[in-house]
């Protein structure tokens, strides 16, 4: 593979208004997060005629020999020729994206699909815990690009705790991180306060605080760092190109990820659209994004009130009527995977034109079914988070309703490590107790069925020796 050099690069890449009315272009080195004509989302495109794409996609595979250069290291960067927005010398990485897709037999039979079909992506393995930090990298690449010196996003937590790792191990930026109060798994407020983030708890939920951060970055010319920024979804292209790549460049017939900001679907209907465009793959896999119950935007709009990508032009009235009347019935965004609590998707059109691309659907599930699953995938040997699960209680709710056949070949994207929200997980199999009980009803968890509740016992050795063997 060639080299690029870095004054190509910054003119085969730029960013494009989404918006197929405007389409005004802007350089990739100025900082938008918002087409600063019509509102619109950005996309960072590319001129890939001019560009050194590789013939096939095994070539990168070729880089993982090359461990000591921190580029070819990172599972995001090892890629770059496929975002190729950033000179190499601009690029920040702390080695993330190491992560793995494994089969997963027993979760595989609790969602229903035939041996070795279900593929689990442990997002979890990276550095901050989630899958943020393939976007992160990228963020804060480009950041560096810019010459900012402070960032900023809104978070349900693991943004938060990406971008307050990638800030503490380059020492480059100053970081605020925004929260809602009382909506952040403990797990991922400790990462912001260790790792030593400037951290404001806005007496709201996640959709106040994205809508303050958005309005406070530019006149406080703060770089921002959420989902909403274009060169986050190009490290989260990556994602799916290690899932090809353990598959041995084959496609998958189904990729099921949780949604809530609606970045990383956004992210892998990009990364498929390029590849194909690029001629690297023959095909495209089918999408499935999965909505809590209790935050279910994307559900209602998409599968409810038939709202689509139209060709880039979706109905805009039609959300703008639906925000509108979410508003005016007081509704807030409930799940008890706090992390896709968002009721607002800032990336709603990039996931339309996703599920367009990849044939796709969305579903909904509850609380209750993203627990079961979430104690299943425990089980099979791969902890996640709630917000995670959902990925497998929709792929196993798609399953029954047969739209998923047995025989497919199905990955689950898991977004996040287990140890993030270890209150719920508590809660689950520990049911008995107080406290627990208080949280399972205050969120309708009404039964726990793989519970796995410790046994309380006696320091008496005859006691502990009797119940080891009644086990
Ligand atoms: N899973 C986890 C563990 C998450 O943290 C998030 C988003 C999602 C899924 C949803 O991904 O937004 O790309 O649809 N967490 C954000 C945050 C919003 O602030 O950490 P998405």
């Amino acid at each position: 593979m060639k080299k690029i050099s870095t004054a190509v690069q910054t003119t085969v890449a730029y960013q494009k208004c989404l918006n197929l009315d405007c389409a005004e272009t802007f350089p990739v080195d100025e900082t938008l997060t918002a087409c600063p004509s019509c509102g619109s989302l950005l996309d960072v495109q590319y001129d890939w005629d001019r560009l050194p794409v590789p013939g096939s996609l095994k070539e990168f595979e070729s880089r993982w020999a090359n461990r000591n250069q921190p580029l070819d290291f990172s599972g995001v960067w090892r890629f770059r020729q496929l975002l190729p927005f950033a000179p190499d010398d601009k690029i920040v990485t702390i080695g993330e994206g190491q992560t793995i897709l494994q089969q997963a037999h027993a979760v595989g039979k609790y969602v229903g699909m035939g041996a070795g079909n279900l593929h689990l992506q442990y997002e979890g393995l990276n550095p901050s815990g989630s899958f943020k930090d393939n976007g992160m990298t990228a963020a804060i690449s480009h950041a560096n690009m810019v010459g900012a010196t402070s960032a900023a996003c809104a978070s349900t937590g693991n943004t938060s705790a990406s971008l307050a790792i990638y800030a503490s191990s380059s020492q480059m930026f100053k970081v605020f991180v925004f929260v809602g109060s009382g909506k952040i798994a403990y797990g991922k407020l400790s990462q912001a306060l260790d790792y030593g983030s400037k951290t404001l708890q806005l007496l709201g939920d996640f959709d106040d605080a994205m809508a303050r951060v958005k309005e406070v970055a530019g006149p406080a010319k703060i770089y921002l760092c959420n989902s909403i920024n274009p060169f986050r979804l190009e490290g989260q292209k990556t994602i799916m190109y290690r899932v090809l790549e353990a598959l041995r460049w084959e496609v998958p017939d189904w990729i099921v990820v949780p949604g809530g900001n609606l970045g990383n679907s956004s992210a892998f209907g990009k990364a498929f659209l390029e590849l194909k465009q690029l001629g690297l793959i023959d095909r495209i896999p089918r999408l499935a994004i999965i909505n809590a119950a209790g935050s279910n935007t994307l559900y209602r709009l998409f599968q409810e009130q038939g709202l689509r990508w139209n060709n880039g032009r979706p109905d805009q009235e039609l959300i703008e009527r639906f925000y509108t009347q979410m508003d005016a019935d007081g509704r807030r965004a409930a799940t008890l995977a706090t992390a896709i609590q968002i009721n607002r998707p800032v990336n709603l059109i990039k996931a339309l034109r996703a599920l367009d691309a990849c044939d796709g659907v969305v579903r909904q599930v509850t609380d209750q079914e993203i627990l079961d699953a979430k104690a299943q995938i425990g089980a099979g040997g791969f902890g996640c988070e709630p917000a995670s699960a959902a990925s497998v209680a929709g792929a196993r709710l798609l399953r029954a309703e047969g739209v998923i056949a047995p025989s497919d070949r199905v990955v689950c994207i898991l977004t996040g490590h287990q140890l993030k929200d270890p209150t719920v997980t508590v809660a689950y199999h520990t049911p008995q107790s107080e406290s627990s009980r208080k949280l399972l009803a205050e969120n309708e968890i009404t039964t726990t069925a793989y519970a796995n509740e410790p046994i309380v016992v006696e320091n008496d050795y005859d006691k502990i020796l009797k119940a080891v063997r009644g086990l």
